[in-house]
């Protein structure tokens, strides 16, 4: 049975697409049955997976709308043991059309409830927006994986986030944990970047991933060549940086395994997080991220993550 993770940030240009491509290539590679749909009409994880805009091509639209079964809108995204449903612009009208809708919050989940068998990971890649199509995404999801660039102003927009992770855990998905918070575009040349890690990680604690990645050229170039960065510059810190990530993702699995329902679905995880950035000092409640001994890419704020140079 799949875990579902949406990755999510209504702040645009976060990292939210790069991390849904090559997250979900290293989970394929290691050897996880991976499925990634990409939920954001500006189609950017279509086309960075290698499938150019092509208005003939079913889409998530088709079966988010006009109920076409999910395997027919399936593709297989050239990379072994890795699929892709993908989107284009066309989903920008289904963010309208939902509003009318029946059920209109849990169409994406009812979409893929026949299909969780096949998979070990299924990524849904959310548009930079808390509408209708996100909204699909947090309630088919077992939890959420938020991106936050290491820059100025970062944890804007992130306790609007969390809130409304809480009222979605109150209404439509009362099991919707944090899978953790991801730091992006982490540059450990500048200070700035050190400091924002640094407060991230004394706001949520426990619940970043120790792994961070780095602002790396090579994790920019590889959409335009339609692959994912491991397929481009196996070397690069950038796919470094987001096999650690899998191996993370995965470890975190296991020991969830062993350690019986997560705590954040009680709430825990959100609420401390949520009261961490109304200025308490809370945010180590959660357990999704927390060390493993060989987690080397790690750091607790110390910028031992990648150089940044390319
Ligand atoms: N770690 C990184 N190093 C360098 N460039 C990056 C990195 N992560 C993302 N980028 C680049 O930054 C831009 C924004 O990234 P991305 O598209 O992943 O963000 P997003 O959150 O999905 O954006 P949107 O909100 O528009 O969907 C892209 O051009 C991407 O190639
Ligand atoms: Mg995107």
């Amino acid at each position: 049975m799949a875990r579902i993770i949406a990755i999510a940030n209504q702040k645009g240009g976060v990292g939210k697409t790069t991390t849904a491509v090559n997250l979900g290539a290293s989970l394929a590679a290691s050897e996880q049955k991976t499925l990634v749909i990409d939920c954001d009409p500006q189609g950017n994880t279509t086309s960075a997976l290698g499938f150019p805009k092509d208005p003939a091509r079913r889409t998530l639209y088709q079966t988010l709308i006009l109920d076409e079964p999910i395997e027919r809108v399936t593709l297989d995204a050239q990379v072994e043991g890795l699929d892709l449903i993908p989107s284009d612009k066309n989903l920008v009208g289904a963010s309208v059309e939902l509003v009318l809708m029946e059920n209109r919050e849990y169409r994406l989940r009812a979409a893929i409830s026949g299909i969780k068998e096949k998979y070990d990971y299924i990524l849904i890649d959310c548009p930079p927006a808390l509408d209708l199509l996100t909204l699909n995404a947090l309630a088919a999801s077992d939890s959420v994986l938020v991106p936050i660039q290491c820059e100025y102003l970062a944890l804007e927009g992130v306790s609007e986030l969390l809130d409304t992770l809480m009222r979605l855990r109150r209404t439509i998905n009362p099991s919707l944990a944090i899978e953790g918070i991801l730091l992006t575009m982490y540059d450990d040349r500048t200070t700035l970047s050190k400091q924002v890690a640094a407060d991230l990680r004394s706001f949520f604690g426990g619940q970043v991933f120790d792994t961070v990645i780095p602002r790396n050229v090579r994790l920019a170039e590889a959409p335009s060549h339609g692959m994912p960065v491991m397929f481009y510059d196996i070397h690069s810190k950038g796919a470094e940086s987001y096999i650690q990530l899998a191996k993370e993702v995965i470890a975190n699995a296991q020991k969830r395994v062993g350690s019986g329902p997560e705590r954040s679905d009680q709430g825990s995880g959100a609420q401390s997080a949520a009261a961490a950035t109304a200025g308490a000092s809370g945010g180590a409640g959660a357990p999704a991220s927390s060390n493993t001994p060989d987690d080397s890419t790690g750091t607790s704020g110390s910028g031992g993550a990648g150089t940044g140079s390319d």
